[in-house]
C-alpha cells in the first residue's frame, strides 16, 4: 500500500516554536511513532505532508524510504492528500494517517486495510460519548453514506456518536478522481478529505468501516495536556506488556520507557526508573529505585542500586552497582564487579571482581581483574588538551586518595600506598608510595584568638 501521513497542521495550542509533530512521546517525535507504525506495514511508498515549521520536520526525520512534500498554504485535509498524489503507486491502495495521532496499532490498520481490499474505501471510526469537534459518520440502513463535519452538521447529525478518526484507506486511482472534484464550499472553506465518502457512494464504490481495538489508538495531540495524557497511556501499555512477560514492577504507574527495554526472566524494577534507547536486562537483574539507564546492557543477577545513572555501558553478571554510581559512555564492567557510591567511570573497562566502592573517578582506564580501587582514587586522564590512558594490572591495590597521572601503568599485583601521586609506572608486585614524611613538632602552639576586652 501507499501511506500518506498528514503533518502540516500548525499545532497552535502546543504554545511552542517546535512543530507539533516533533514533540516527543516516549522520547521520540509524535511523527516518528506514526512513521514506525507505517513501516511495520511494509508500504510501497510513504509520503509525509509537512507545512508549519519550515524544514524542521524533513531535516529531523529524513530517511531513504520517506518522501516529504510541502503543503503551503494548508487548505484542508483533502488539499493535503492532493499534494501527495505524484508520489503514489496507482496499483496500490492509499492509507491516510495523521502525524499527530501516535498510538494507532499496526493491527488496527491491518484490519482496516483488509476491509478495503483493493477496490473498496474503508474508514476507521469510533464511538464517543462526547463526539464534539469530530466529523460524524452518517449511515443509511447501516451503510456509510457520508461524513459531515461538526461545523457543517445540523442538530440531528451532531447527535451521532460514531465519528471519523481521520484514518482511511482508498483505491488510489479512484482517490485521485475524487480529490480532483473536491470543493471548499463549506463552513471552514477547506478542501475536506471526508467529502470523498459521498463521492465513493455515488460512484458505486463500497464504503466499509473498521473500529480500533482501543479508542485511545485514535486520539490526537493538540495540546501539552493531551500529549501528557497520551504519554501516560503509552507508558501504561508498556508497563503492562512488561508485567505480562513476567517482569516485576514495584509500581506499573512509575516506570518510563523511552525506547526499547528487553528483559530476561525474574527481572525486578523498583519505582521511578527511566529507560532510554535500547536497554537489555538479563535474567534476575534488579534495578533499584530512581535509576536512569540509557543504551546499556546488564548481565545476569546484577543489582543496580538506587539513584544510579548508566549511559552507553555494559555490565557483566553478578555485579553490584550503586547506590549513586555513574557509568558514562564506553564503560565495560566484567562479572562480579562492584562500583559503589559516588564513583564515576568513563570509557574504561574493569576485569572480573574488581572493585571501586567509594568516591572515585576512573576515566580512560583499563583495569584488570580483582583490582581494588580505594576511596578517593582518581585517574588524572586529562592534561588540558589531551586524554591519556591509565592501565592497571590484575590484582593491583590502589590505595585511598591516590592520583594516577596518565599515561601511567600499574603492574600486576602492585600496591599503591594511600595518598600516592603516581607519575611514573608502578612495577608489579611491589609497594609504590609517594608521600611526604610525617613529622611531629613538639611544643607547637595553636594560634590563640585575642581575648575580648570588657
Ligand atoms: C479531521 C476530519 C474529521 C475527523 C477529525 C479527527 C476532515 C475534513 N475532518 O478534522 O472528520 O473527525 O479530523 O481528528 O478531514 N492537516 C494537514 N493539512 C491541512 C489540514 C490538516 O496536514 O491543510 C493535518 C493536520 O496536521 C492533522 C490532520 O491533518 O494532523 C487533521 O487536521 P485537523 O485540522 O486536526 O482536522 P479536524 O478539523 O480535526
Ligand atoms: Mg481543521
Amino acid at each position: 500500500m501507499n501511506v500518506v501521513i498528514l503533518a502540516a497542521g500548525m499545532g497552535k495550542r502546543m504554545q511552542s516554536d517546535l512543530p507539533k509533530v516533533l514533540h516527543a512521546l516516549a522520547g521520540k517525535p509524535l511523527l516518528s511513532h506514526v512513521i514506525d507504525t507505517a513501516r511495520s506495514l511494509s508500504p510501497t511508498r510513504c509520503c509525509v505532508i509537512y507545512g508549519h515549521g519550515g524544514d524542521a520536520v524533513p531535516s529531523r526525520l529524513a530517511a531513504d524510504d520517506l518522501q516529504f512534500v510541502l503543503q503551503q498554504p494548508q487548505l484542508g485535509t483533502g488539499h493535503a492528500v492532493m499534494q501527495a498524489l505524484p508520489c503514489l503507486d496507482d496499483s496500490q491502495p492509499t492509507l491516510v494517517l495523521y502525524g499527530d495521532v501516535p498510538l494507532t496499532s499496526a493491527m488496527t490498520l491491518r484490519t482496516l486495510a483488509e476491509r478495503a481490499g483493493s477496490d473498496r474505501l474503508a474508514v476507521l471510526t469510533v464511538e464517543f460519548d462526547d463526539p464534539t469537534g469530530y466529523g460524524r459518520i452518517v449511515r443509511d440502513n447501516g451503510r456509510i453514506v457520508r461524513i459531515v463535519e461538526q461545523k457543517d452538521a445540523n442538530e440531528s447529525e451532531r447527535a451521532i456518536r460514531e465519528v471519523n478518526t481521520g484514518i482511511l484507506i482508498a483505491p488510489t486511482r479512484a482517490l485521485k478522481s475524487w480529490l480532483a472534484r473536491l470543493s471548499n464550499d463549506n463552513a471552514q472553506k477547506e478542501y475536506y478529505l471526508t467529502d470523498i465518502i459521498a463521492m465513493a457512494v455515488k460512484d458505486g464504490v463500497a464504503v466499509e468501516s473498521a473500529q480500533p481495538a482501543h479508542a485511545w489508538e485514535t486520539l490526537g495531540v493538540n495540546s501539552k495536556v493531551q500529549l501528557a495524557e497520551l504519554e501516560r497511556i503509552h507508558q501504561r501499555n508498556v508497563a503492562h506488556a512488561l508485567l505480562e512477560r513476567g517482569v516485576t514492577l514495584a509500581d506499573p504507574a512509575r516506570i518510563d520507557v523511552r525506547g526499547e527495554l528487553v528483559c530476561g526472566r525474574d527481572v525486578e524494577i523498583d519505582v521511578g526508573c527511566v529507560f532510554e534507547g535500547r536497554v537489555e536486562l538479563a535474567d534476575g537483574v534488579k534495578i533499584g529505585a530512581h535509576c536512569v539507564l540509557r543504551n546499556a546492557q546488564v548481565g545476569k543477577g546484577t543489582a543496580i542500586k538506587p539513584f544510579s545513572h548508566i549511559e552507553e555501558a555494559s555490565i557483566g553478571s553478578a555485579a553490584q552497582i550503586g547506590p549513586y554510581a555513574r557509568l558514562r559512555p564506553g564503560t565495560a564492567l566484567g562479572d562480579e564487579v562492584h562500583v559503589g557510591n559516588f564513583v564515576e567511570v568513563k570509557n574504561s573497562s574493569f576485569g572480573a571482581q574488581s572493585k571501586a566502592n567509594h568516591l572515585a573517578y576512573v576515566g580512560d582506564a583499563t583495569v584488570g581483574a580483582r583490582v581494588n580501587i580505594g576511596a578517593g582514587a582518581i585517574t588524572c586522564n586529562y592534561d588540558g588538551a589531551n586524554k591519556h590512558r591509565t592501565v592497571i594490572g590484575d590484582d593491583a591495590f590502589i590505595g585511598s586518595d591516590t592520583q594516577l597521572v596518565a599515561p601511567v601503568t600499574v603492574g600486576r599485583g602492585a600496591t599503591l600506598g594511600a595518598g600516592t601521586t603516581l607519575t611514573k609506572d608502578a612495577p608489579p608486585d611491589a609497594l609504590t608510595v609517594s608521600r611526604a614524611k610525617q613529622v611531629t613538632i613538639a611544643g607547637w602552639q595553636r594560634p590563640a584568638k585575642p581575648r575580648k576586652q570588657d
